[in-house]
């Protein structure tokens, strides 16, 4: 057998016994709400994890196993870090004693709607510096088909490493659901392809030791795309019925009612429900990725474009209908004090990238309202045209209108039912109470 065989066996032999002894140091680059709870995971596990952050707050907060993320309590966080199984640092010259690095950082777009790769180069850049024969690359960041074959592998494999041989290289979605608390990191089945059959076979078998259930798949791109065809249907769906929203609207009839009545049906439908728009850092953003790829192969997304503009409506139809019931209480926006309920993107987390919360709140102001909001998740809001300190719930007595926009399980619906003048429900918050002073979406 040549030589070159040789070496790649034994590359990749070390590589998987060390996974498979939990020797492996592994290292998460970008420790948010994705690269946290995959340290923790791995740490837990039994491997000694190292965490790369640009950010020395974090790192700082991390090292003092201090966590700043809601599904992860410091509780489980400081013993890991105590023993020493779990640190962070800024330093990418760390990378030089790591196995495996998994690539955890943002991937947002333009505000032209194409995809911003400036995160995964600048990482990348960094770690192909100190990338050494024997390493597992693994990108988790939501990204667009082909982004692992022709953006990280040409970078990663300038100084000469071959892959699949001198390294491994895999894309892997992440799936993780802040704020639920049944499927958590663990327990959400992980899907991964690699470069080649070898990448693929390390990256399965590098899951496998935190995770509960791996599912391998032949390519990059599939894993790719198997994340983007997810967070399409969902968005898609949340399209279609924040459009059935909009019709029983005008033809009077409870949407509510009619998603609850179909979901009684076995087999064949699955719930969807409409909202005040979408939120988070995935659902509406990870669509426009596939698009965008799609456009250039002459393949106009239309679902994507028409459900994208269905739910971008929605903060306006809330806002109008705050307009329309102000009006019948016989006053109008201008001068009125309108409380906002909740304004993370949903329900019990903290997260407020791209909450519809912050369009209905401009658009509120824009017509003269005057906002005031609760959210216990969300001290404080400070964005452009926002500058707001959250009020206590008791605040909703003192508006002339209250709209909830995300439902947190914290608020106190009944007190907040007896003490509003007016309220516009956009979650259904308040299901089954019957009260004319309640207009649903
Ligand atoms: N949040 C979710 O629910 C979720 C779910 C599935 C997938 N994702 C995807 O996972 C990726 C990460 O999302 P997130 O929510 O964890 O983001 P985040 O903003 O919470 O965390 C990203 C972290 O990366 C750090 N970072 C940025 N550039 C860096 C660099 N060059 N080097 C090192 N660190 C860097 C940031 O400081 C931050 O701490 C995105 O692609 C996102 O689409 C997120």
């Amino acid at each position: 057998m040549p030589e070159p065989q040789l070496t790649a066996q034994t590359t990749a032999q070390i590589l998987e016994e060390k996974i498979r002894c939990r020797t492996a140091r592994v290292g998460i680059v970008g420790l948010g709400y994705v690269g946290l709870p995959l340290a923790v995971e791995f740490a837990r596990a039994g491997f000694h994890v190292t965490g790369i952050d640009l950010s020395e707050a974090k790192t700082r907060r991390v090292n003092a196993g201090d966590s700043y993320i809601g599904d992860i309590p410091s509780a489980i966080l400081a013993p890991l870090v105590q023993a020493g199984k779990l640190s962070a640092t800024t330093d990418f010259s760390a990378v030089l004693d790591l196995d495996t690095i998994n690539i955890c950082v943002p991937t947002p777009l333009r505000k032209t709607k194409d995809p911003d790769m400036s995160y995964i180069v600048s990482a990348c850049e960094e770690i192909v510096k100190y990338l050494h024969p024997g390493t597992l690359v693994i990108l988790e960041s939501t990204t667009y088909p082909g982004t692992t074959d022709e953006l990280l592998l040409p970078m990663l494999s300038k100084g000469g490493l071959e892959v699949g041989k001198d390294f491994f290289l895999c894309f892997s979605p992440e799936r993780v659901d802040p704020g639920n608390p049944k499927f958590q990191t663990a327990n959400i089945p992980k899907v991964v392809g690699g470069c080649t059959a070898a990448c693929t076979e390390i990256g399965r078998l590098f899951y496998a030791q935190a995770l509960q259930h791996v599912v391998p798949v032949s390519s990059t791109q599939v894993a790719e795309m198997v994340k983007l065809l997810e967070n399409t249907f969902r968005m898609i769906n949340i399209g279609l019925v924040n459009e059935m929203a909009l019709m029983c609207d005008r033809i009077r009839i409870n949407v509510w009612e009619v998603i609850d009545a179909a979901a009684t049906k076995p087999f064949g439908f699955m719930p969807f429900y409409p909202g005040p728009g979408l939120g988070g850092h995935c659902i509406p953003i990870d669509p426009f990725y596939l698009s965008w790829k799609t456009k250039q192969a002459g393949i106009e997304a239309r679902f994507i474009e028409l459900a994208g503009y269905i739910n971008g409506q929605m903060p306006h139809f809330v806002v109008d209908k705050v307009q329309n019931a102000l009006n019948d209480a016989g006053k109008p926006v201008k001068g009125s004090r309108i409380h906002v309920m909740g304004v993370a993107y949903k329900r019990d987390i903290d997260d407020m990238r791209e909450s519809p919360a912050l369009d209905v709140m401009m658009l509120l102001q824009r017509r003269g309202g005057l906002v005031t909001y609760s959210d216990p998740h969300v001290p404080r809001l400070h964005v452009e045209g926002l500058e707001i300190d959250a009020s206590p719930q008791e605040a909703a007595a003192e508006a002339d209108c209250v709209v909830i926009v995300t439902d947190h399980a914290a608020f106190d619906y009944p007190a907040l039912v007896r003490q509003a003048a007016l309220i516009v429900d956009t979650r259904n918050a308040l299901k089954g109470v019957s009260s004319p002073k309640i207009v649903r979406l």
